[in-house]
């Protein structure tokens, strides 16, 4: 099958694009507006640009009368935020983040969880996630969309600090990814936990010439 984004002509009973990049990781992001009050929201249009420096990006669509989100609003007023791991533990916390709309509720200390001072920026961190990373704006691209709601801002930090729990760092001295067992999103209303690895070694130069060689 095939179809048009644009006028979803797929004849499925659900739309089926955003399980077909998947699984995306979940940036629970923490913030702070300009009046002081925290925010905290889940994303999974999110994702990590580059490692050297490191960049994240999130992409936000708009509240339903075509205004930003508070997460975004937030970001651009302080030019602060804190990427929490969400995990297998802190699932529902983490869904129930999502649910709080107002701006002048904070969804860390509504929702339980306790707020962790950072190194770098004022946004507090989520103690109970497994890794953060405190990050300073960089800048926004607007998304147009095929109306308000559906506008995105894309919002690029850059990242000046990182924390790991050392529960979850091995002896072998690698993070035990099995063991904080992150969850992304898929399509639909499904979710994933990363629980099994496998890993494939990089070729050495050597290893990639050999067939050019051996053909000739
Ligand atoms: C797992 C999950 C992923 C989400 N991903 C996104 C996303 O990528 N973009 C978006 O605009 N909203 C996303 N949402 C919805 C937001 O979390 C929700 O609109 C939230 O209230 C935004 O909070 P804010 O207005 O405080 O920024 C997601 C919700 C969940 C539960």
């Amino acid at each position: 099958m095939f179809y048009d984004p644009d006028i979803n002509d797929h004849g499925l009973p659900y739309n089926p694009i955003k399980g077909l990049v998947v699984p995306r990781p979940i940036g629970w992001i923490s913030s702070v507006s300009a009046e002081g009050v925290g925010n905290l929201a889940p994303f999974s249009f999110f994702n990590m640009l580059s490692y050297n420096p490191a960049y994240l990006m999130i992409s936000a669509g708009c509240k339903a009368d075509g205004s930003k989100k508070d997460t975004v609003l937030n970001i651009e007023e302080t030019g602060e935020f804190v990427f929490n791991m969400a995990n297998w533990d802190t699932r529902k916390k983490m869904s129930d983040t999502s649910w709080i709309d107002d701006s002048k509720i904070d969804e860390m200390k509504e929702c339980g969880l306790t707020p962790a001072r950072g190194q770098r920026v004022k946004v507090p961190l989520v103690k109970e996630a497994p890794a953060h990373m405190e990050c300073v704006y960089h800048k926004t691209i607007e998304l147009p969309g095929h109306d308000p709601e559906s506008v995105h801002h894309m919002i690029i930090g850059r990242v000046v600090m990182v924390h790991i729990n050392d529960d979850y760092v091995g002896g072998d001295g690698l993070v035990d990814i099995c063991k904080i067992k992150p969850i992304a999103r898929l399509g639909y209303m499904d979710y994933c936990t990363v629980e099994e690895v496998f890993s494939m070694k990089k070729k050495t130069v050597e290893e990639k010439l050999t067939p050019k060689i051996a053909a000739k």
